[in-house]
Order: structure tokens, then sequence, then C-alpha cells
């Protein structure tokens, strides 16, 4: 997804953009550009990495500036594409992060009063539509030229020799970091985590005069006043510390985030109520709502939910919801998302508010717009994460529903402590399967040559096969799907055969059997077999061409150790197979638009 970063102060803005702009690579890219000014705007920008930007580019001299990195979605990579973008005269510079709905119609009427286009973006329109309002002020021209726009953006303006920077927000995350006699516009934290921790979050209709020596905030027309926070995270944590990729330092990270998580949230407040009251008189339903690996962690809530509350729950695409899915006011629903950005969920929150149903947000980023839109929200402890797959900030989830639903679970005295227990214990067998790293890694020299693997897994282990595909496919570009182990005869079995290895996820629980079945049976078929079997059960050793051991858990928390096992698995399967682990094609780390 796009990233945007601005800079104005006393400092060369030059270096500092570039190195900011290196710090949203994660969100994934495919051209980036700069802009500084000295009064005149100076533009450089390519469909190329950051750090070959860095080595062409002429030095421009300049104290204030904006940079983006962009994410292709009108029009092709291209220098010509790449922001930032101008107006006629190049006196004005804009970064957008979003997409603009109406810019076609803008485009036209702009173009039949004279503007000249170069780009086939959506995000020109922007600076044509500024130079069109201008007439000595910016931050007018800008107020202006949003009216006309429909649309999610983010963006920064500089221009007309003004020695201020304007930003706007509206459904796409943008934050001003606060330095000394300097200050930083980005679009997510860990651009400048070189500078300062001292963040102020835009609203949605926000838009900021920014000068080196203070910000102010208009919104809806009237002034507005926003708070600062403090950004807990260290620069360190937001880096790759000695690991080759940031993904495998996250998956590494887990055992500090689940004791993190655990240890920092404590159940308590009205939603918790909402539960209890909800588990105790059975009267409302709940709903679990996500987008990707976060959709998969509501799947696995499903069940915890459904095990420790004996409620009916209901899990939930974000995306589909949006368009076909119906909610009754008394529903109380539990959001997951990561970032707290991704533009399906918050859409899906807004919808479920229209209807009254009260929403509870499990995020990792305090302050993101998910967590300003919901009635409660609970924030995991899973630090920045970097790599485009998701890894800590799934088990950081996990962990949160685990406490959530046994906070309030109807379950017999001793079978909530024994819970408890599991939960104390759960870091250090993560750490048992991190242990096993090197076992997995040569089986993942054996499965690096497939082109297509399937998982199989059932009851609370089947939203485990989903993301053990969904990581696989994501980062090694291995064609992946993970299935429930009892679908497999209604079509998949067509598929399988010596060149299509499954891999079953196998629990001791009420499934185990009938998944012995479903391995007896892929076995018949041909496919090579990879088993992942709890310590000390060899019921599948004779079936199974390579089985992988995984720490011996009470099954309603085993997705925490299979899913670790399946990370590392498709860690290193995209390794072998030479892959941009953290940074894979065509993917974002913050899915901002719909
Ligand atoms: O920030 P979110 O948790 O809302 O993001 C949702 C998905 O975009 C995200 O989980 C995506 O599927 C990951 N790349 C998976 O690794």
């Amino acid at each position: 997804m796009c990233g945007i970063v601005g800079y104005i102060g006393e400092r060369q803005a030059q270096p500092i953009l570039l190195n900011c702009l290196s710090h949203l690579e994660y969100r994934g890219y495919d051209s980036c550009g700069i802009a500084v000014s000295d009064g005149a705007v100076k533009v450089y920008k390519d469909a190329v990495r950051v750090a070959e930007l860095k080595k062409t580019m002429p030095d421009f001299d300049g104290s204030l500036g904006i940079g983006h990195t962009r994410w292709a979605t009108h029009g092709e990579p291209s220098r010509v594409n790449a922001h930032p973008h101008g107006d006629c005269q190049n006196e004005v510079s804009v970064v957008h992060n979003g997409i603009i709905n109406n810019f076609l119609k803008l485009k036209q009427q702009l173009t039949s009063e004279g503007h000249t286009f170069v780009s086939e973006t959506d995000s020109e329109v922007i600076p044509h539509l500024i130079e069109k309002y201008y007439a000595g002020d910016l931050e007018k021209a800008v107020e202006r030229a949003l009216a006309d726009i429909e649309g999610s953006y983010a963006i920064i303006v500089m221009g007309y020799g003004e020695n201020t920077l304007i930003a706007a927000r509206k459904d796409s995350p943008l934050v001003i970091a606060l330095g000394d006699r300097e200050n930083y516009i980005a679009s997510d934290v860990p651009a400048v985590l070189d500078y300062t921790s001292r963040v102020i979050y835009l609203e949605d209709g926000d838009i900021a005069t920014v000068t080196a020596g203070g910000v102010s905030f208009r919104n809806g027309g009237k002034t507005a006043k926003r708070s600062e926070h403090k950004v807990d995270w260290s620069v360190e944590e937001a880096r790759k510390g000695g690991y080759e990729h940031y993904m495998l330092k996250e998956i590494h990270e887990q055992p500090r985030v689940i004791r993190d998580t655990l240890g920092d949230w404590l159940p308590n407040g009205e939603p918790f109520e909402d539960l209890k009251k909800m588990s105790e008189d059975g009267t409302r339903t709940l709903l679990m709502l996500g987008c990707g690996t976060s959709y998969h962690a509501a799947l696995v809530g499903k069940y915890i939910a459904q095990e420790m509350l004996g409620l009916p729950v209901r899990a939930e695409l974000a995306s589909e919801f949006n368009y076909h899915g119906r909610a009754l006011p008394e529903t109380l629903a539990v959001t997951l998302t990561q970032s707290g950005e991704t533009a399906d969920v918050l859409m899906a929150i807004k919808r479920l508010k229209d209807v009254g149903c009260r929403v509870m947000a499990i995020t990792n980023v305090n302050g993101s717009s998910v967590s300003r839109l919901a009635d409660h929200t609970i924030i995991t402890r899973a630090g920045p994460e970097i790599s485009v797959a998701a890894t800590k900030s799934f088990l950081a989830q996990l962990m949160v529903l685990y406490w959530l639903m046994m906070s309030c679970a109807r379950v017999e005295p001793k079978r909530q402590a024994e819970m408890v227990l599991q939960l104390r214990h759960m870091a250090s067998r993560v750490t048992q399967v991190l242990d096993s790293e090197a076992e997995i890694a040569e089986r993942a020299g054996y499965l690096a040559k497939y082109n297509d693997v399937f998982f199989i897994g059932r009851g609370i282990n089947y939203p485990v096969a989903l993301e053990g595909a969904l990581k696989l496919k994501e980062i090694s570009y291995v064609h992946a799907e993970g299935f429930a182990a009892g679908e497999l005869k209604h079509g998949p079995f067509a598929l399988l055969g010596r060149e299509k290895p499954v891999i079953a996820v196998l629990t001791q629980d009420a499934t185990h059997q009938t998944m012995l079945t479903s391995i007896r049976e892929v076995k018949a078929r041909g496919s090579p077999l990879m088993v992942l079997a709890s310590e000390g059960d060899d019921s599948a050793d004779s079936l199974a061409d390579f089985t992988i051991t995984v720490p011996r858990v009470d099954p309603l928390f085993s997705p925490v150790v299979n899913t670790v096992t399946l990370q590392l698995l498709a860690y290193h399967i995209a390794r072998k197979r030479g892959c941009p682990v953290d940074f894979p094609k065509n993917l974002a780390k913050s899915v901002t638009v719909e």
C-alpha cells in the first residue's frame, strides 16, 4: 500500500525523506519519489526501490519536502505514474495514498478547463484542483480541492513557495510526528521512529497545517484540537535485529509477544460485561470479523467462544459482510485487525454501528482508525509488525481471544484452572517449536520443489490449515489451499496425486479419528504426505512421508503451536525458493483501500 512522508524543519529534507521512505518499504510498493522545496519545487521519482532512488538522484537543497512509495492502482508502475505529482506550472507537489473514485469526471472537467495531465493516476487530479483553487493561501486551496473529491485519501501538499506542509486524511491513515523545531508526517509510525516518538493521529476529515514550529488542525471548516500520543515501540523493535528477514524475527518474537499480551491485558470494563451477560442469558449473538490472517484468528475465536461460552458464534470476512452481512442491534461484534487501518474492516464497523451494534476491536496499533471507531479496543502487544506476512500479530490476537473468552467462560472451575495453566505455559511451548526450526527447515527443503500444496485440518485446526496455506502462498508464490479435511471427498480429491503434497494438522481431540481417515484417503491417492502430530502421537507415522512433532498441549490451544510450525515451514520454503520474503509482490502490509 502506498506510503507517504513529509518533513519540515531546519535540516536538509532529502536524506530524512529517503530514510523515512525506507522504513515504509514493508507496506509494499513498486515505485517511489520525493520532492524538495527551497522556494521552488524539485521532483525526482522512478519505478525503482528506495535504495536505487537514493543512488541515482541529484542533491536537492531545501528543508521541506514530501516523499512517496507507490503501490499501483491506476496505471502501471512507471516513472510518470510515480508520486509526487504536480500541477501544470510545477508550483505545487502532492503525495497521495488512497483512491479517488470520481477522478475520471474531475480529470475531464479539468482538461476542458485547460489542465494537462501526464500520468494515468487518479492522484494527479489533486494538484490540478489545488492549482485551480489557489489564490494566495495553500491551506484554503487544499480544503476547497478536497471538497470536490470522492473517495479515500491521505495527502501531503507543498508548494507556491509557502513554508508549510498541508496534510489531510479521509479513510487512509496519517500521523504527524513532533520534533524539536521540525515536524514529520507519515502514513505509519515506523517511518519516523528514528527521529521522534511523539505523534498525533489525524482524524477523518482533518486538514493539518504543519510548520517547523507547530501544527494546527481544521475539520469541517472549524479549528480542531488533537492530542499527542507517545509511541512505546523502540527503534530496535521496528528493525530486523540481526535476522535475515523481518518475518523470521517476528516469528521468533512470539514467546515475548505472548507474555506481553497476556501480562499486559486484564479483563475488565463494559465489553467484557457484555460478553459475560451474553454467556449468562444467551440472548445476544457474537459476530467475529476480520480479513486475511485476522479473519483466520476470528475463525479460531469462533471455536474458542463456542467451547467456552457455549454460544453459537458467527465468523465472517469483513469484505463480504460489507455487502451481504446482516446483524441485529443486539449483536456484539469483535473485529480483528493488526493494522487497525484495513478499509474493509473500517467499513464493517461503520455498518455495524449504523444498526446499533456494540463493536469491540482487537488491534495492534494504538490510535489507529479502528481503535478510534470501536466502542472498546484491546491493544495486542505484538509490537510493530513489518513483514507483510502476519505472524506475531496473529498469535497476539489468539491470546486476547483466549483470555477474553476465558474471562466469561461457562465451564467448571477445574477446567477453567486447567485452561489458565495452559495459557501460562504457551510461551514456552512456542519456544519449543522455535527450537525445532532446523528440522522444520529440512522438511521445507523437501517441499520447496512443489508448485501446489494442500493443507487440511478439522475443527479448531481448520482455520490453521487456511492460515498455513495463506502464509505459504503469499510469501513463496506456491499455489496453496487449505481445506476442512472432511471436504476433500466433495471435490479436492480430484486434484490429489504425486505432484500435490498434503500437509495434515492432526490433533488429539474429537476429530482425531476422522482426521486419520482423511490422512489414509490422501495416502491412497498418492499425494506426498506430511503430518503435524502432537508429541507421543505416532498414529500417523506409518502413513506419513514425514511427521513434524509439535509440543503436546490441550487441543483448544493447539492452533498456537501448529500455526508457529506452519509459519516456519512457509518461511523456509519461501527462502529456499529465493523469494523476497518480507515484501511479496503485489501485496501490501496495510490494505487501506476496499
Ligand atoms: O491489518 P489487518 O490484520 O486488518 O490485515 C488483514 C490482512 O490484510 C492481513 O492479515 C493479510 O492477509 C496478511 N498479509 C496475511 O499474512
